[in-house]
């Protein structure tokens, strides 16, 4: 039988409990581009129970949002590299996106201190929403080949095969030992490459990163060089998705937390792969050297010059990492964007090009 004690301990307070007393909400990213849609909607939402926190990294983007007078919006001037705020204002919340970085191991750190603060006050299990993406799925293809490895988001033992040294997979293993330690409920989202036109207030009033700060810039340094860029031979296949669909994913994610469905994956059952469709590197290539030039593979100089300590990024350009976002979908996530509605983006993008 179970002590007093034990029915008393943190790790038996309900989950359904913790979220009947939930009220805030921070958001750390909120004006990217991913970000950006997903901060939107819960300032569009009923969001009279919800109070909002947004640490914003840049003072004009946030008087921006001040003048904008959002009901329910708290903005705080501050960056991610801050430990003692970030720390501070996660301890504060009940839910954290976490959508800036995946790659910063420290913000991660400060973010689980803060969620852990906050799990020791509470006793209530906060609940981390964690941006992150495929490109933890890479194979060092260097786009020499089309892989036939189709990752699954459910199944975990595949996943698991995954080796830390993988592009931001020091900080998804950081944030799933949070987990498996009892201090919160974390839940990571890897969408492929993003496109798409973001929708929101925080787009139309230009608060926002208006696009894809990856796929600009290597249009940017195609059209600069006279050649479409690419790795190798382009025959890596990579996950795509529209930006509102990832939208679409992560407030499904949040409202099926809340609903306190006991089917949601967390910890290291929670990852949510966000892909719409596979695409050959090869037709993106294609659209962009209509305008920017001829292909021609990139050299090690190349990738240095125009994607200076971006490792990772040089490596997606010509890495395979195709997704099966089953367990999104099994939760109802429906997306509609896929291989056409990408390359007609992308076209469009590229058209419009001014360098
Ligand atoms: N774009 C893609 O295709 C893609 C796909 C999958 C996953 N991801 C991942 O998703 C995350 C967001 O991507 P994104 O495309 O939305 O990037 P983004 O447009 O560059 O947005 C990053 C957001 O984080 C904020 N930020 C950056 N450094 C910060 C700091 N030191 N302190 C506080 N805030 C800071 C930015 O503020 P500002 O508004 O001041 O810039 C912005 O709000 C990244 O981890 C990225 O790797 C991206």
């Amino acid at each position: 039988m179970a002590s007093l004690s034990s029915l008393n301990s943190p790790s038996n307070i309900s989950h359904t409990t913790a979220l009947s007393t939930m009220k805030s909400i921070l958001f750390i990213g909120g004006t990217g581009y991913i970000g950006g849609p997903i901060l939107s909607r819960f300032i569009e939402r009923d969001n009279s129970n919800l109070n909002l926190t947004a640490l914003i990294r840049s003072p004009e983007k946030a008087d921006k949002l001040r003048k904008l007078n959002l009901r329910g919006l708290n903005v705080v001037i501050g960056s991610h590299h801050d430990a003692t705020l970030v720390e501070r204002l996660v301890s504060e919340a009940d839910v954290v996106f976490s959508m800036a970085d995946c790659d910063d191991l420290q913000a991660a750190r400060s973010i689980l201190r803060g969620v852990k603060r906050r799990f020791e006050v509470t006793h209530v299990k906060p609940i981390l929403i964690h941006m992150a993406r495929t490109g933890c799925l890479g194979d060092g293809a260097q786009g020499a080949f089309s892989s036939e490895t189709m990752y699954s988001d459910l199944d975990i033992a595949q996943i698991e095969t995954l080796p830390v040294t993988q592009p931001h997979r020091n900080v998804d293993l950081a944030i799933v030992e949070a987990d498996s330690q009892g201090y919160t409920h974390r839940y990571i989202v890897l969408p492929g490459l993003v496109f798409g036109t973001p929708h929101g207030i925080l787009a139309r009033e230009g608060v926002q990163n208006p696009t894809n700060l990856a796929l600009t810039a290597l249009i940017r340094a195609s059209f600069t060089r006279g050649a479409a860029g690419m790795r190798g031979d382009a025959k890596n296949i990579i996950a795509v998705a529209d930006v509102t669909e990832v939208a679409d994913l992560v407030e499904i994610l949040y409202d099926s937390v809340i609903a306190n469905k006991t089917e949601i994956g967390h910890g290291s059952n929670g990852y949510y792969f966000v892909s719409s469709a596979d695409v050959l590197f090869e037709n993106l290539v294609e659209v962009i050297e209509s305008r920017a030039g001829k292909r021609r593979a990139f050299t090690q100089e190349e990738l240095d010059l125009y994607f200076p300590n971006l490792p990772s990024l040089q490596g997606f350009f010509g890495d395979n990492g195709r997704a099966d976002s089953a367990r999104s979908r099994a939760l109802g996530w429906k997306p509609v964007k896929a291989t056409e509605e990408f390359l007609l983006a992308l076209r469009d993008e590229v058209e419009h090009w001014q360098l």
